[in-house]
Parts: structure tokens; sequence; C-alpha cells
């Protein structure tokens, strides 16, 4: 554990030497208490950066298997240089590209889903995965109030603008449709914890 702890940590300092997004303090205790409360079997991660929340996920789940998208090869690859380290190499498979098309190619059925790569792009990664969900998943979404924006009426600077837009249509969308049962928690940059039920109309 000391080790595993110690990639961590090498992780952290990784992504702020590199200005490397990771998941923060708070978010992360939360994301682990979620996947602890539901041991999930198969996890989906969009988003991997450098694979600090992929480890945190295999930690918290010691029997989970993990599938991880990541669009940036230099991250991929810290990414599966770290999973090897971890000695987690059989428990997750890497993906490189675009989720927006690479999930639709996914098997599934994922019992767990950390939403974490491009923020505007969350709807369209969930409809694409609606199928491939499980009864019961959870689906946990980062950065959900975009710096406060997105539940403020407030000025949004032009440039992310669209962001928040579609991030209020993503929390539209999974407060409004019966299939999902939605928090929001109000922590780092805003949490989105959904769980899905198949069959409810
Ligand atoms: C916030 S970081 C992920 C952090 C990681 N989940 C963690 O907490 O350790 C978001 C990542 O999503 C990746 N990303 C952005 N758009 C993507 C896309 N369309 N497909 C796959 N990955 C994408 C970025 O390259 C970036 O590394």
């Amino acid at each position: 554990m000391e080790y595993y702890t110690a990639l961590l940590r090498e992780l952290e300092d990784y992504a702020a030497c590199c200005g490397i997004p990771i998941i923060g303090r708070a978010g992360a205790e939360l994301l682990c208490q979620v996947a602890v409360e539901r041991q999930p079997k198969q996890i989906l991660e969009v988003g991997t950066a450098i694979g600090y929340s992929t480890l945190l996920l295999l930690a918290a789940v010691p029997e989970a298997r993990i599938v991880t998208i990541e669009i940036n090869r230099q991250r991929w690859e810290k990414a599966r240089e770290m999973i090897i380290r971890a000695g987690a190499a059989e428990r997750a498979t890497l993906l490189l590209g675009d989720a927006g098309m690479l999930l639709s190619n996914l098997d599934g059925p994922f019992d767990f889903v950390f939403l974490d790569a491009a923020k505007g792009q969350y709807l369209d990664y969930l409809l694409k995965l609606l199928d491939k969900l499980s009864d019961g998943a959870v689906i946990v979404a980062d950065n959900v109030l975009f710096r406060g924006w997105v539940h403020s009426e407030g000025f949004v600077p032009r440039r992310y603008r669209t962001l928040v837009k579609r991030l209020r249509e993503f929390l539209a969308f999974i407060t409004a449709d019966p299939r999902f049962t939605t928090t929001v928690c109000d922590i780092g940059d805003g949490v989105a914890i959904c769980t899905f039920r198949r069959g409810i109309r």
C-alpha cells in the first residue's frame, strides 16, 4: 500500500509540474466513497489523463475491472506506465482516442461510469452509453458546476458559454429523465452522482 500511495503522490507531482488536470482531493474522496459503497464490477472512465483517478478507483474496488479512455497520447502513455507499475495492468484496458467515437463500440455493461473528459460532451457520452449501463449503474460526473457558472445567472465569459450551456443541458437531462436519480454535490468544481434504473419510463 505504501508503494501504491507513493505512485499516487508521484502522479500528483507530475500533474502539478506539467499542468495536467486531475481530480481534486474532495472530489477524489467522494468518487472513492461512492465506488466503495457500490462495489462495481465493470467501471468505465471517460478521461484518463495520467491514470490518477484510474488508480484511485482500482484501489477503492479491488475486485473491479476498468476501461478508461484518453485522447492525448502522451498522457495515455504515462497512464499505461503507471498502471503497469501499480501491478494493475490485468484489470485495466486503456483506450487511446476520442471518447465520442469510441463509446458506441464498447461492449459493456458497465455498473459504474466516471465522466471526466470534455465537459461539453457529457450529454453526448451519456446518450451513447445508455444501452451499455446495467440496471442500478452509477454515473459520477466531475466539474458539472464549472466554476460556479452553471447554476449562476451571472456573467459567463464568451469562450465558456457553449460549455456552460451544454453542462446545463446535461444536468437538465439527468434531473428530468425518470431513469436517473441525481444528486449534485457542490464540492470541488461540482460533482453529479446519478443512479440509472432501466425500465423506468
Ligand atoms: C480532467 S482530465 C481527467 C483527469 C483524470 N480523470 C483524473 O482525475 O486523474 C480530462 C482528460 O480528458 C481528456 N479528454 C478530453 N477530451 C477527450 C475526448 N474527446 N476523448 C477522450 N479523452 C478526452 C483530456 O485529454 C484530459 O486528459
